[in-house]
């Protein structure tokens, strides 16, 4: 079912070619800030908050993946964007750019796959997800960041950076219970990319945290070798929010693949 379109609140900073951060769950665009910082200067980046998340429109029942990569064509077009994007995506991001890949394929140049999946939800994960959906329905979204915060960290960001933990503990906290438990809804019933993956026709770099317990490594290597051409980096000294804990490495792995566009 598509949901009705709404305008998702939007950080549009810089210019030239267009580079879409998009979050992962259960955030909002401020997860980007150093990614926003250092690559408006050579490209306009566009950073939305998702449905039900951050400063846009509240969600209710379900928002599936699909319904998210359609709200992000939908913000392009509002935008006046119609020359194709460069679309980075962290996690739950992942799973919104393999549908923006399926379903807007001509709006896309290039593909940033951060600390991510391909495959589906397992049956005990997915009925894991909807129970957490109605836990935070009922108790809120603290019950998220008791449960995620710690391993969203490489050990050593939680141990000396205190301050971002503490800035993404904020995020989440601010949440909407409804928007948090529809996009869980949507992220259990997503599909498996697995086998498509070789179909991927786009310049694709693939980034991951070092200390990735969420994503980690090993699958995301896995991940990467099936994408045709693409490259495979792993950032040091982060864990899966690798964006946020080593900006540097991360950028430097996005301007890589801008080079080859
Ligand atoms: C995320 O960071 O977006 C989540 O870890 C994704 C997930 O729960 O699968």
């Amino acid at each position: 079912m598509t949901l009705p379109e709404v305008p998702l609140h939007v950080v549009d900073q810089g210019g030239g070619r267009p580079l879409l951060l998009v979050h992962g769950f259960p955030l909002d665009h401020s997860m980007w800030q150093g990614q926003i910082d250092e690559l408006a200067l050579e490209c306009r980046v566009i950073a939305p908050d998702l449905r039900g998340f951050g400063r846009s429109p509240d969600a209710a029942g379900v928002v599936t993946m699909e319904q998210f990569a359609d709200d992000l064509a939908g913000t392009l077009d509002r935008l006046g964007i119609r020359s194709p994007v460069v679309l980075c995506g962290l996690s739950m991001g992942g799973y919104i750019a393999w549908q923006f890949w399926r379903r807007h394929r001509v709006r896309l140049a290039a593909l940033v796959l951060c600390d991510t999946r391909a495959g589906a939800d397992t049956a005990e994960v997915a009925r894991g997800r909807l129970a957490t959906a109605e836990r935070v329905l009922r108790e809120g979204p603290g019950v998220l960041a008791d449960t995620m915060l710690e391993r969203l960290f490489a050990p050593a960001t939680s141990a000396q950076r205190p301050e971002l933990v503490e800035a993404v503990r904020r995020t989440i906290l601010n949440t909407s219970a409804a928007g948090a438990a529809a996009a869980l809804r949507g992220m259990a019933e997503r599909l498996d990319m697995t086998d498509q993956l070789g179909q991927i026709d786009v310049p694709t770099q693939v980034v991951c945290g070092q200390y990735d317990v969420i994503s980690p490594v090993v699958e995301m290597q896995a991940l990467a070798s099936r994408v045709a051409g693409s490259q495979f980096t792993v950032i040091p000294d982060a864990g899966h929010m690798s964006p946020l804990e080593n900006p540097a490495a991360v950028n430097a792995a996005i301007r890589s693949l801008l080079r080859r566009l």
